[in-house]
């Protein structure tokens, strides 16, 4: 880490001191698996874990196992160090992303995380991990491949019922069929595979739970594609990411004074991007600050088909697939993995994990 790392991790704003001696609970240790052999891990001393076949020991910080594969391939691990900047230099959280959060999650409604156990694949700062135990979570795991896990704890700290594991999504340190609900939100398009990631997060929920995604869509992001994609292919590789951060604040003010503008344009026509700028319109300069870095930011980018999401789930053996248009320009993606017992298949408008 450099001495300016340092000092922005430093500065997270964090009202609860790390315990760096904190053990996980034993209900977050039962759901651990090795993420080479998958079988189940045992405290190894204070601030360990071993797995039970391999022998292998993951360090536990502040809490949270840390337990990544090993060494990353190198896009993993470029991917993994520009979010664990970001969530660092950004770690505020924001009330006003709730709507979208909950446009993000349907057709799973408010109503349907109550008592269940939830994993967030790619927590990032943890704010859907907050926003599912607010809802009424029983349980809810936040795993993130970056050091945005300890943002995530910071904010998390006071939670009951969240726990946080450092992992990545294509091989979970989790055991298979553990959650009634594995949901992953902007993060499965930033992998190297995002099939193989929908097939690895789909074994994680226990027979008869859902698995929900929501991603970038190829359909009606031309613009993305074609124009800020190749910006964030050169920006996210030689330009420094202070400077990147610095030079994004005028364009957060600009795409504040668009997305307030857009709502006086309703009544005018063919406005390009008017559901995401409307959706921005209700957020601060800072928030919209943090989404345009996001968008220039992140090492791999995928923009994903509905049909190919669809296929992914279907290979990754879920049923009652439901693949959703999320403001004209991203796709969710809800199936469910099948029981012994047969399931009813979709309700209606809702769902039912
Ligand atoms: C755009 S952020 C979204 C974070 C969070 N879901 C949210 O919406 O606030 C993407 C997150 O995915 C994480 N991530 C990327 N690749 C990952 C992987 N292979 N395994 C686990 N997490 C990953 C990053 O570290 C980052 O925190
Ligand atoms: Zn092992």
């Amino acid at each position: 880490m450099t001495k300016s790392e340092a000092s922005l991790e430093a500065a997270v704003a964090c009202p609860h001191p790390a315990d760096q001696n904190a053990d996980p609970p034993a209900r977050l240790i039962r759901l651990l698996a090795c993420p080479s052999c998958r079988v189940g891990v045992e405290p190894a001393g204070p601030g360990g874990l071993r797995c039970t076949r391999c022998g292998t020991e993951y360090v536990v910080r502040d809490g949270v196992p840390r337990m990544l594969p090993g060494e990353l391939p190198e896009a993993v691990a470029e991917t993994a160090d520009a979010f664990g900047w970001q969530w660092h230099s950004f770690p505020q959280q924001y009330r006003a992303f709730r709507e979208e959060a909950l446009e993000w999650f349907s057709p799973i409604t408010p109503a349907d995380f109550s008592g269940i156990s939830v994993l967030d694949a790619g927590c990032g700062k943890g704010r859907h991990a907050l926003l599912a135990a607010e809802l009424g979570a029983a349980h809810v795991v936040g795993l993130d491949i970056s050091r945005a896990v300890d943002v995530a704890r910071g904010a998390t700290r006071e939670s009951p019922v969240i726990d946080l594991v450092q992992g990545d999504v294509l091989t979970p340190p989790l055991a298979r069929g553990a959650f009634d609900l594995v949901y992953s939100l902007g993060v499965i398009h930033h992998t190297p595979e995002p099939r193989a990631a929908i097939q690895a997060l789909a074994a994680c929920v226990r027979p008869g739970g859902t698995l929900h995604v929501w991603v970038y869509g190829h359909e009606g992001n031309a613009f993305v594609r074609r124009v800020v994609d190749p910006l964030r292919r050169q920006l996210a590789r030689r330009v420094p990411r202070k400077s990147v951060r610095a030079g994004t604040f005028p364009l957060g003010v600009l795409l504040t004074l668009a997305a307030r503008l857009s709502r006086r344009l309703d009544r005018v026509p063919c406005v390009p991007y008017r559901a995401y700028f409307r959706g921005l319109s209700k957020y601060s300069v800072g928030h919209i600050w943090a989404i345009v870095y996001d968008q220039l930011m992140a090492p791999t980018t995928h923009y994903i088909k509905g049909h190919e999401l669809e296929e992914w789930f279907q290979a990754a053996g879920l049923t009652d697939i439901r693949i959703r248009d999320s403001r004209g320009m991203s796709w969710t993606g809800t199936g469910r993995r099948p029981s012994d017992r047969a399931t009813s298949g979709p309700r209606g408008e809702g769902w039912s994990v």
